[in-house]
């Protein structure tokens, strides 16, 4: 009986975030995200780097905790019920206290020390099972003529990124790793 009401429960919470609002729809990254976080049950989200919140705003919907963080005062840009985190990405996985994450979307300080140290960081609060996706992973090749400019350095990180790992090399952009 209760197993019943249990799977009910699951199917009408399954069925309320794949029918997301058309509107809520955002660039292909944010759209491959959205799928990942669906793809584990109760996905705990984190962001680092939120600026507008065009990215958490469509990724929120399929997640059960959210928690952004960035350096300068992006609330407003923060979807309801999400926590915002304002303090730059080191110090947020210092204190990080929230679920371990299964989607960590790593899109802060693109310069390539800091990108590879929110990766390590991110490895390290990462839940079981759980994804780390890296943008700006693919500039093309005019871009990396223009360091710290847009992708900034993030695609010096890719080919060093150790696990199950996919690129979706179109403009910017968009690793998925499973750490080994
Ligand atoms: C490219 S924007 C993020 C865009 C957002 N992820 C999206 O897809 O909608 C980068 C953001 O990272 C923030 N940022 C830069 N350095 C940071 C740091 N060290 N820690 C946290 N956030 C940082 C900036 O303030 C900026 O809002």
């Amino acid at each position: 009986m209760f197993d019943r009401a249990l799977a009910r429960a699951r199917r009408r919470r399954w069925i309320a975030r794949i029918s997301r609002d058309p509107r809520a729809r955002g660039p292909w990254w944010t759209e491959i995200l959205a799928g990942v976080a669906l793809s584990y049950t109760d996905c705990c989200y984190v962001e680092i780097g939120v600026e507008h919140g065009t990215s958490i705003s469509v990724v929120a919907p399929c997640c059960a905790e959210v928690h952004g963080c960035d350096i300068a005062d992006r609330s407003g840009g923060m979807p309801r019920g999400a926590r915002f985190w304002q303090m730059s990405s080191d110090e947020f996985f210092e204190r990080y206290d929230g679920s371990p994450p299964h989607l960590v979307f790593i899109d802060g300080d693109h310069a390539y020390e800091q990108a590879r140290r929110d990766f390590d960081n991110a490895v390290r609060i990462l839940a079981p099972g759980g994804t780390i996706a890296v943008h700006d992973t693919s500039p093309g090749e005019d871009e990396t003529d223009h360091t710290l400019e847009r992708c900034g350095e993030v695609w010096r990180l890719e080919p060093e990124l150790a696990g199950e790992k996919l690129t979706f090399r179109s403009f910017p952009g968009l690793t998925l790793v499973r750490p080994g």
